[in-house]
């Protein structure tokens, strides 16, 4: 056996041991086998907890095809794993081209298919566009992160959607957890790993504060930095504001931030208008799915020359004498520069990942092309599993409560 296949299987495992709700739901899949012979194509980020989800399928009777949601996030030795000991087919390799990450893609969509799971939208978007016939004998797909059900919902509201689709990034199990203390983590953990710098004292700029906004502004500030947060919604702005954040235009937060981070899903967020008031030495990062939020055309425009000091920094020497440091080619800091979020937020969203998929095959042919909620009767099930695997009992209603909750003709006494 290869070193690399030996380290893809030690961490697999490793892993394994904080993922207790999904190794619950893999004993019952080997026992039940609720997804004989179903086939199933994923594309998601290539990491020791998707591995685990890519068994967990397999132990219910899956048969499971794998390729990578993003070039820079492929960990080789999950990969080795996967192919040589596990016996998954696994496509990629770390910093593979955009061509090859196409073709990947499409090595999945060679085989027959029944679900598919994706992280981003690229491979359902490949199927609409290249795989007609085959979209339409699909019994649905999952999607598990904000932007690819953005892409999705807007593909339905088109009429151009296929096959339903359970948006698993919206279970409150998910997005509550895996955005917040998933990508707050991950994304300092990315930022640390890639500069080894101090945060205590930096101006700290968030840019999104949405759910992984949300985590991040948090962390930062739990490690000492002055976080700045900004907005384009006025309700998540007011949020930041009385949680005890400054809140300003990014035009103001460029001229003296230290760090920043996007987290927004949206093109050119920090723009050639910001890049230039910002200080030398700034550090840029991007925890958004894909590498648009930074224009970083512009940086290659402007800049005289650019270096490697370390691992996933750029440095680009301007023309003006200024640095700018850019993280991990502006692709998501958390997994290029880290490994992404821990084992033990995963297991919630791979355990939503898990039971969806058994109920798309449970409902083939019950639900027209739309996106659907995950039921809530799933997002209960891992919550309360979840609490059970960290030792946590909570109270129950007692029968004369329930029965208050669903009255109405009680008011004031
Ligand atoms: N997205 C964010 N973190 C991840 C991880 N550890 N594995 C798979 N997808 C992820």
């Amino acid at each position: 056996m290869s070193k690399l296949v030996e380290k893809g299987i030690k961490r697999i495992e490793w892993a394994s041991k904080d993922m207790k709700v999904l190794q619950l739901i893999k004993k019952h899949f080997e026992k039940r086998k609720p997804l004989k012979r179903v086939r199933i194509g994923m594309c998601m980020h290539l990491t020791t907890e998707t591995a685990n989800l890519a068994l967990t399928l397999k132990a219910g009777g899956a048969e499971v095809y794998l390729t990578a949601s993003n070039p820079l996030t492929i960990q080789d030795d999950v990969v080795a794993a996967l192919n040589h000991h596990y016996g998954i087919e696994t496509y990629g390799y770390r910093g593979e081209d955009t061509e090859e990450y196409y073709k990947n893609i499409k090595k999945v969509l060679d085989h027959k298919l029944d679900v598919v799971i994706d992280d981003g939208a690229d491979l359902i978007a490949e199927l609409h566009k290249n795989y007609i016939e085959k979209a339409k004998n699909l019994a649905g797909a999952l999607e598990e992160t904000t932007t690819g059900v953005i892409r999705l919902r807007a593909m339905a509201k088109e009429g151009k959607l296929l096959f339903p689709v359970i948006a698993v990034n919206d279970a409150y199990t998910k997005h509550m957890f895996d955005n917040r203390y998933g990508t707050g983590q991950s994304t300092i953990d990315g930022i640390l790993r890639a500069t080894n710098k101090l945060l205590a004292g930096t101006n700290f700029v968030v840019i999104g504060y949405g759910w992984c906004g949300k985590g991040i502004a948090m962390r930062a500030r739990g490690l000492g930095a002055k976080v700045i947060v900004c907005e384009v919604d006025a309700i998540k702005a007011l949020e930041a504001k009385m949680e005890g954040y400054d809140v300003m235009p990014l035009k103001e937060a460029a001229k003296i931030g230290d760090i920043f981070v996007t987290v927004t899903g949206n093109k050119n967020v920090i723009d050639e208008e910001h890049i230039d008031l910002m200080k030398d030495g700034a550090i840029l990062a991007n925890s958004g799915h894909f590498n648009v939020e930074i224009n970083l055309s512009y940086l290659e425009e402007i800049a005289e020359m650019k270096e490697t000091p370390r691992e996933n920094v750029t440095s680009y020497h301007l023309k003006d004498g200024r640095v700018i440091n850019v993280l991990g080619e502006g692709r998501l800091v958390n997994l290029v520069a880290a490994e992404g979020h821990p084992s033990s937020v995963m297991d919630m969203s791979f355990a939503n990942q898990a039971l969806s998929v058994e109920y798309l095959i449970n409902n083939k042919g019950a639900l027209k092309p739309d996106v659907y909620k995950v039921p809530d009767f799933i997002d209960y099930e891992v919550a309360k599993i979840k609490l059970e695997t960290m030792g946590v009992e909570i109270d129950e209603l007692t029968e004369e409560q329930r029965e208050y909750l669903n009255s109405w003709e009680f008011g004031t006494e």
